[in-house]
């Protein structure tokens, strides 16, 4: 959901979103999450601008993608390599420069959720936790939006870590956006068949 009405989410709905959050479960029960509810205009503008900032150095470190090719994974490789990424982030570049809010597509609320740095481990509960919140906030009539290029510009960031206030030693792994929906959706965007290997012992 990235197109949302100009009403704002009350402090009471973005509680109950919080509570069901809080139910998620985690690794050894460490509840591990912590969430920044970000309503700030100029706060997420901040995020928005390091996630172009970083969208213009992968498009300058694409430049240099053949020279890099040896020191980089098969899979990131075909994404510098690909017309479509180069296409893609020069046209969210152009549209960000020309005024129009290409990352988090003017929502009345963000929601950031930050762990401990546990290495690739350090995504799955929060993940699990944005998730619910997700799926809470439809319940309640609110779209929502994964926020994977911010999540990925911010979840180091020295200088956003300093104005959040979130301590040393923490990642920023997950962010989403929240707000009331514009449109109405008739069908959920196509999806692939599914792909599973069954592995069902012996059948007598
Ligand atoms: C891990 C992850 C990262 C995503 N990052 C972004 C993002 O940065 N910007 C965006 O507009 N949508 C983002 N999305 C939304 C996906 O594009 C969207 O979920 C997908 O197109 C399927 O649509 P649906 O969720 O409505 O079924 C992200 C989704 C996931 C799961």
């Amino acid at each position: 959901m990235r197109q949302y009405t100009k009403k704002d989410i009350s402090k009471e709905e973005l509680e109950k979103i919080l509570e069901v959050m809080r139910y998620a479960p985690s690794g050894h029960n460490a509840q591990p999450c912590e969430y920044i509810i970000l309503k700030d205009r100029e706060m997420i503008k901040m995020i928005s601008d390091l996630t172009i900032q970083s969208f213009r150095s992968f498009r300058n470190l694409m430049r240099f993608r053949k020279l890099l090719k040896p020191f980089v994974s098969k899979s990131l490789y075909e994404i510098m390599d690909s017309k479509s990424t180069a296409l893609g982030m020069e046209d969210m570049i152009q549209r960000y420069a020309s005024g129009e809010d290409v990352i988090f597509f003017d929502a009345p609320a963000v929601i950031l959720v930050h762990v401990p740095d546990m290495g690739g481990l350090s995504y799955v509960d929060s993940t699990i936790a944005a998730t619910y919140g997700m799926l809470a906030a439809h319940a309640l009539g609110i779209g929502s939006c994964w926020m994977g290029f911010a999540m990925m510009a911010a979840t180091k960031n020295k200088k956003l870590f300093k104005t959040l206030y979130i301590p040393k030693g923490r990642l920023i792994a997950g962010i989403f956006t929240l707000g009331y929906p514009k449109n109405k959706f008739h069908r959920l965007p196509v999806r692939n068949p599914v792909k599973a290997t069954w592995s069902i012992g012996a059948v007598s």
